[in-house]
């Protein structure tokens, strides 16, 4: 008889997003009439950027003739893509990353779920607390976190960084000195940010103790304060110790297209063997690379249009945050976040969990958010709001929630 996977069962419920989906979706079911505004889940609701279309549909002519159709993609990624990544993202921002050493894939979800894999079993992980949940259950699907205290809602073998009003959403460098560890700046989910002396902190910690970092930095699109770093490549020695994950998802609407890129330096070494050849390893065994097409819409991104055509975009979402940030403050309620990423992060009523605020916005306003503590302990008491909705939408939300 075959065996499954265990490790697969000491998953608690379902991953958080699909278990929010259930309950509004049956919610929905008992009342069909209501008008539920959807500000759960960070995906994005304004249409592709005409750069990005006309680049798409070029591409999609272009797969229609013999002469010049492409089959399987490049196993790191087109070229043109690759490239025009490492000039705009990293060598533009004086940061020395080369386009042989991006690898691109079809999201960062995927990437930051999958990178794990080329690390030993017994490597002890960090995360942030609360954290984007995929970091944790794709660790735990390895076997690598011990067992679940469903009490604390904690792994035995994961080493928790609490973010909290107390140190403002930023977590400590751990006193147990941790493998591996997740960084997400701007944050998921309280939208916190991070300084590059802070960042720097974290580079010099791990390349002093051998860790290595994962750093997801997925909303780098939205910051707008000077001082905040675009990636962790801006801190000295980051390349011997940093591992980026980054996506169009959020910066160019790309939530349905799917694409994303991972950077490995190649000086990321363990012992003579670096992760850069592990990862392409993995690459070209497990994937056959995101589609012609996607990578060419993608290539638009960095065009002159493009780029204008999405600075607008990501001020529109902005300013979504900052109608939720205000109105939810003058209500009274303490909010942060919201300033260089697209998430609110606010305090829940006194006496209120996560969850059952959860259950009072979906009933009395028919606004959907993300309770905190779906992202680990510390986010119990806090609810998280997206401002990728409509204008309109977070308009009347914010007015249905201060009716409620
Ligand atoms: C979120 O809501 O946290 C994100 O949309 C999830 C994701 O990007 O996969």
């Amino acid at each position: 008889m075959f065996k499954i996977n265990e490790d697969y069962l000491k998953l608690p419920g379902s991953y958080l997003f699909s278990n929010i989906a259930k309950k509004v979706a049956a919610f929905q079911e008992q009342n069909p009439k209501k008008q539920i505004i959807r500000l759960g889940i960070g995906d994005v609701t304004q249409p592709l950027a005409p750069a990005i279309i006309e680049s798409l549909h070029r591409s999609v002519d272009e797969m229609g003739h013999a002469e010049t159709f492409h089959g399987y993609a490049p196993d790191l990624g087109y070229e043109f893509l690759r490239s025009v990544m490492a000039k705009e993202d990293y060598q533009s921002r004086g940061c020395e990353i080369r386009a042989d050493e991006i690898f691109i894939s079809d999201g960062a979800k995927c990437d930051s779920g999958n990178i794990q894999e080329i690390f030993a079993k017994n490597n002890r992980i960090a995360v942030c607390d609360p954290v984007y949940p995929v970091y944790v259950d794709t660790n735990v699907m390895a076997g690598r976190t011990g067992i679940y205290d469903p009490d604390s809602q904690t792994w035995s073998d994961v080493i928790y960084m609490p973010c909290t009003e107390e140190n403002g959403f930023a977590p400590s460098l751990p006193d147990q000195v941790p493998d591996i560890i997740y960084l997400c700046f701007p944050n998921n989910p309280t939208g916190a940010t991070i300084s590059r002396e802070a960042l720097q902190e974290w580079v010099d910690y791990a390349n002093r103790n051998g860790s290595v970092i994962i750093y997801d930095a997925a909303y780098e699109a939205y910051i707008s304060e000077e001082g905040v770093p675009h990636t962790i490549y801006e801190c000295q020695g980051a390349r011997t110790c940093a591992i980026e994950l980054r996506s169009f998802s959020k910066n160019a609407g790309f939530t349905g297209v799917r694409l994303g890129a991972t950077v490995i330096p190649k000086e990321l070494k363990c012992g003579d063997t670096t992760l850069h050849s592990l990862w392409a390893r993995r690459h070209g065994t497990k994937y056959n690379g995101a589609p012609y097409i996607v990578q060419r819409a993608g290539e638009a991104v960095y065009s002159p249009e493009g780029k204008e055509q999405l600075k607008k975009q990501v001020a529109y979402y902005m300013n979504n945050a900052s109608v939720i940030e205000t109105g939810l403050r003058e209500a009274g309620y303490q909010v942060s976040g919201g300033v260089n990423a697209p998430y609110i992060w606010l305090k829940t009523p006194q006496g209120m969990t996560s969850w059952e605020f959860f259950d009072f916005l979906l009933e009395k306003a028919n606004v959907v958010g993300t309770p905190g503590s779906g992202f680990g302990p510390s986010g119990e008491g806090y609810f998280r709001l997206t401002a990728f909705g409509s204008y309109e939408n977070t308009v009347e939300a914010i007015k249905r929630i201060r009716q409620a």
